[in-house]
């Protein structure tokens, strides 16, 4: 997400005239701004595709270069930066040019510190603006991207989720970890027509049973050491709203009688207060463990389980939902790369393949965490697999014999894994039994 407005600002000189950039550079600096410079486009274009700007003061007289273009190339590279042309009074006609062609003002040869500064203040407070409206943005597209799946298996919980969401009905959402439990509860949320009261979570792990129900229904001031002040508790504020339990499975047995009752009757007790209190509050519960197992070891209560499972939703981990692997890892890859300011755009075939191949034993989590990771490495357009850091073929994450792959998708897949894993390609061609040529001859056939 954008942090610029606790940074302050990351500004962008561009001016060939090294007496201008150092006044320019300490009049910004002064005020906190983290300033950067540049005594030619090129120079520019180096920074940045490497670092993020908010705002870039550019002089369009560069030696021989054409300012314009230098300022379309620059708002290529980074379209969400504003641009405020510096100019002599001469060629204020040029100026306006610029702002047809994208630049946001212009400042005149020679200005006093104090328009500097209010004109980079201008700037920044209205990219800031910009930046949490697409912040905004972002996270209702990506709600709505829940949505967006080409897995058949996926579809098929979709379709029943968005059907069931509009009900009051309690679901119980399963799934390993990472296979985004949390996000379809927010998801089912959103789509129902408690969407704009409360949405609340409450992680079951974290909490004894004692502040869980303190934390739940609320207590009254006194009612125990510690308790200082009177505290409503997550169920009222949940009130209209969904109480979302994450993790449910370790959701204290002491308590779950009480979490019970309300379920059932909608009604509970602040702990210290005997007044007896409702809510209206729908119930999402998700969990990676297996309840029916803990209900017969006696780790969970039947009745609570019968009450919180009215629907099941079974989110299939990612290895079962293939069609989904390279939709997902683009998105992420288009989201990191837009917050760290970085180069690439896209996957190798190569890399596409070991994604594909790969069986993600933490599901969407690990490909975010891949791909995050992948962004920030990866110096070029193209995400290659030694980038993505898979590849091991000791650690099982080898494509396994019998998914739903072609042979040659199996063998690239295969072959860039084991290159990834050795020091050189003759050991390679060693650990894959053919030889070195063969090999040789197949990395540039699959482009590896
Ligand atoms: N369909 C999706 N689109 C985009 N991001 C997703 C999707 N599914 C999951 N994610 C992301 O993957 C990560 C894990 O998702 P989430 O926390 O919902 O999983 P979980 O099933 O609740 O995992 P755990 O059981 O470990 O709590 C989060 O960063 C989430 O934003
Ligand atoms: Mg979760």
């Amino acid at each position: 997400m954008e942090q610029s407005t606790d940074l302050g600002g990351r500004i962008l000189l561009v001016d060939d005239e090294a007496a201008i950039l150092r006044t320019f550079r300490y009049c910004l600096e002064d005020r906190g701004y983290t300033v950067a410079t540049a005594s030619s486009g090129a120079q520019a274009e180096s920074l940045l595709q490497r670092q993020v700007f908010d705002l870039c003061f550019l002089d369009l007289r560069l030696g021989d270069e054409n300012g314009l273009d230098v300022l379309a190339q620059m708002l290529v590279v980074a379209p969400w930066m504003r641009v405020v042309i510096v100019t002599a009074h001469s060629a204020v006609d040029t100026a306006v040019d610029a702002i047809q062609a994208g630049a946001v003002d212009y400042l005149v040869k020679p200005c006093s510190p104090e328009q500097l500064r209010l004109a980079a203040a201008k700037q920044l407070e209205a990219r800031h603006m910009a930046a949490r409206l697409e912040a905004l943005e972002d996270e209702v597209k990506k709600r709505r991207d829940v949505l967006n799946s080409n897995s058949p298996a996926m579809m098929a919980v979709l379709e029943t989720a968005r059907q069931v969401a509009d009900t009051d009905a309690n679901i119980l959402i399963l799934g390993e970890s990472g296979t985004g439990k949390g996000e379809l509860a927010h998801a089912i949320h959103s789509w129902s027509r408690r969407a704009k009261k409360a949405f609340v979570t409450i992680n079951c792990p974290s909490l004894s049973a004692d502040l869980m129900e303190s934390e739940l229904f609320g207590h009254n001031r006194g009612s125990f050491t510690g308790a200082t002040e009177s505290t409503l508790g997550r169920v009222s504020q949940a009130d209209g709203g969904t109480l979302f339990l994450d993790e449910i499975g370790d959701f204290p047995l002491a308590l779950q009688p009480k979490l019970l009752r309300f379920i059932q009757d909608k009604e509970y007790e602040r702990i210290g207060d005997p007044v007896t209190r409702r809510a209206d509050v729908r119930i999402l519960a998700a969990t990676n463990l297996n309840l029916e197992d803990m209900v017969r070891e006696g780790r969970f209560r039947e009745d609570l389980l019968y009450r919180l499972n009215v629907i099941t939703l079974h989110l299939p981990p990612l290895r079962e939902r293939p069609e989904d692997i390279l939709a997902l890892a683009e998105r992420f890859l288009a989201q990191f790369v837009k917050n760290y300011g970085r180069p690439a755009r896209g996957f190798s075939d190569a890399a596409a393949s070991a994604l594909k191949a790969y069986r993600w034993p933490g599901n969407v989590r690990e490909l975010r965490n891949v791909i995050e990771r992948a962004s920030i490495i990866c110096p070029q357009a193209l995400i290659e697999v030694s980038h993505l850091g898979i590849g091991e073929p000791t650690g099982g994450n080898l494509p396994r014999v019998g998914d739903a792959m072609s042979l040659e998708d199996l063998e690239k897949a295969h072959i860039a894994g084991v290159l990834a894993a050795s020091p050189t390609l003759e050991q390679a061609a060693r650990t894959l039994g053919i030889d070195a040529s063969t090999l040789y001859r197949k990395r540039k056939q699959y482009g590896l």
